[in-house]
């Protein structure tokens, strides 16, 4: 059976989502994820596009073993070399060079004319191999795939692989296609490239239609053995092709596609809720298979037939993508073995030393803690890289007075590196009265806005903890904070001030 490359670029292509801006440690924190759930290729970032890109991919490059490290260049020496200054360090490195071919593209954005362009491709693709000594993999991706003439397009394709490319990736670079019409452009590809056998056929899918997993899909149909996607569908505009769904459509319908992925399912909703947090990209209730709703029935006939018999209404589980795992897993009582265990059980290995650590943490949060959840976990492991100094803000106290025939009112007490601050405010509501009293005591103003906030109980029963998930924008950059208390108020408050501490660090990287 063919196993289908899966090239995860939620670290570029979905980092060039509008409001997105991921700091170096958390795109290596992604990166390692990615890793964990079996990515075959990741893509780093574009190295010559910043010196955070640069450096991101560099340390991704050192840190990734398993998967092929990959960084974006245009089809020229300056990004070439950046590219692979970068990933030399890396166990498999690969580069991804792209020209577009559209006449559109050539005729308004390139002003080249189609031999040039021709020219430029197959020379960028023996730059790759020149400059990184054959180490690097070479990709070249003819952009604007869906809209270049098909003699055109098989002509350059014979061309980088006549020079050496691995793996041609045919992007929709607009998300424009239909499937029909994809399904047959990807086998003329295979039908009309000579040395087509040569190479991997990939393709890169867009959503403006929402047609990005459907083309992905039929591509595979078509021969394509390697898939460009984003977890959660993430990126440019109507963003990429969505990992999961591709990745959940192979595995359900393996009577439609004889084909493999190494991915290890289990891990999807852990990186789906990582990506969503450190991106603060809310995912929609409804998102095909990671959707808070995906795996929810409401109606009473399809409850009823679930009860009687889960396949009435399910294709998949939710064990699948590694979603009903057990909810509450450790307390104060938990030892070191346990702990270890729990974290096995997530996929998560630390050396003896960063184990130590966590089990430090785990101790200290189970005393001031009933219950210790996955996610609590995740966040200590994910805090191990994260230094004390890194965190700016501390809540002291809180307090907020709300009700019928008052103004609602709220105190704030906050440590701050060199010492404490106090805020007082009223409000619409004691969350409102509180947010109001942290950017008095913080000296904020409207330059940051709340633009999501979601509330939920995370256990049952009028005791239960509440979550509370946000994100606030500051100068078009969207950052997210998550707060756990058995208090609504103070929980709205913690994930505000975590909003607030991943702002202030971002500054601090950017002044720097
Ligand atoms: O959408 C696109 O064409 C791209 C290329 C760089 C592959 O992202
Ligand atoms: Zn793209």
């Amino acid at each position: 059976m063919n196993r289908i490359h899966i090239f995860d670029t939620t670290l570029r292509d979905g980092e060039q989502t509008p409001g997105v801006n991921l700091t170096v440690d958390e795109k290596v924190q992604i990166a390692k994820q990615l890793e964990r759930l079996g990515v075959d290729i990741i893509e780093a970032g574009f190295a010559i596009s910043s010196p955070a890109d640069f450096e991101a991919i560099k340390r991704v490059a050192k840190e990734v073993k398993d998967s092929t490290v990959c960084s974006l260049a245009r089809a020229v020496e300056s990004d070439i070399k950046t590219a692979w200054e970068a990933l030399k360090d890396a166990e498999k490195p690969r580069i991804h060079t792209f020209i577009a071919t559209s006449d559109i593209h050539l005729k308004y954005k390139l002003k080249m004319s189609r031999k040039e362009v021709l020219e430029r491709a197959v020379r960028a693709v023996k730059l790759v191999k020149e400059i990184s000594k054959g180490r690097a993999e070479i990709e070249f991706s003819p952009e604007d795939a869906v809209r270049t003439e098909l003699s055109y397009l098989y002509e350059v394709l014979e061309a980088v692989i006549e020079a050496g490319a691995n793996v041609v990736n045919i992007p929709d670079t607009v998300g424009y296609a239909i499937p029909d019409e994809w399904y047959d452009r990807i086998a003329a590809i295979k039908e009309n490239v000579k040395n087509i056998d040569k190479a991997i056929i990939s393709v890169h899918c867009h959503n403006d239609l929402g047609l990005a997993t459907a083309n992905s899909l039929m591509a595979i149909k078509a021969g394509a053995r390697q898939v460009e996607c984003t977890i959660n569908g993430i990126g440019e505009r109507a963003g990429n092709a969505a990992m999961e769904e591709i990745v959940m459509a192979i595995k359900v319908r393996r009577d439609q596609f004889p084909v493999y992925t190494d991915i290890n399912t289990t891990q999807i909703y852990r990186t789906s809720q990582l990506v969503s947090r450190l991106t603060g990209i809310i995912i929609s209730r409804t998102k095909p298979i990671v959707g808070d709703n995906a795996f929810a029935h409401e109606s009473g006939i399809h409850q009823h037939g679930v009860l009687a018999n889960k396949e009435t209404y399910e294709i998949m589980e939710p064990e699948d993508i590694g979603l009903k795992e057990s909810k509450i897993v450790l307390g104060k009582h938990s030892g070191r073995h346990a702990f270890k265990k729990k974290l096995e059980e997530m996929g998560i290995q630390l050396p003896e030393e960063q184990l130590n650590e966590a089990f430090k943490s785990f101790k200290e949060l189970a005393s001031r803690k009933k219950e210790i959840f996955n996610i609590d976990i995740e966040l200590i492991v994910e805090g191990l890289d994260k230094k004390e100094k890194d965190k700016n803000y501390k809540l002291i106290y809180n307090q907020a007075v709300s009700g019928e025939g008052i103004i609602p009112s709220a105190t704030v007490k906050i440590e701050i590196p060199n010492g404490e601050k106090l805020g007082l405010a009223v409000g619409n509501g004691p969350v409102d009265a509180t947010y109001k009293a942290i950017k008095n005591a913080l000296n904020i103003g409207e330059e940051i806005q709340l633009k999501d906030f979601k509330i939920r109980a995370l256990t049952s029963g009028t005791d239960a903890l509440a979550e509370v998930f946000l994100t606030v924008e500051f100068e078009g950059i969207n950052v997210s904070g998550r707060g756990v208390d058995s208090d609504i108020v103070r929980a709205s408050a913690l994930a505000f001030l975590e909003a607030l501490d991943r702002l202030e660090n971002r500054k601090k990287k950017h002044h720097h």
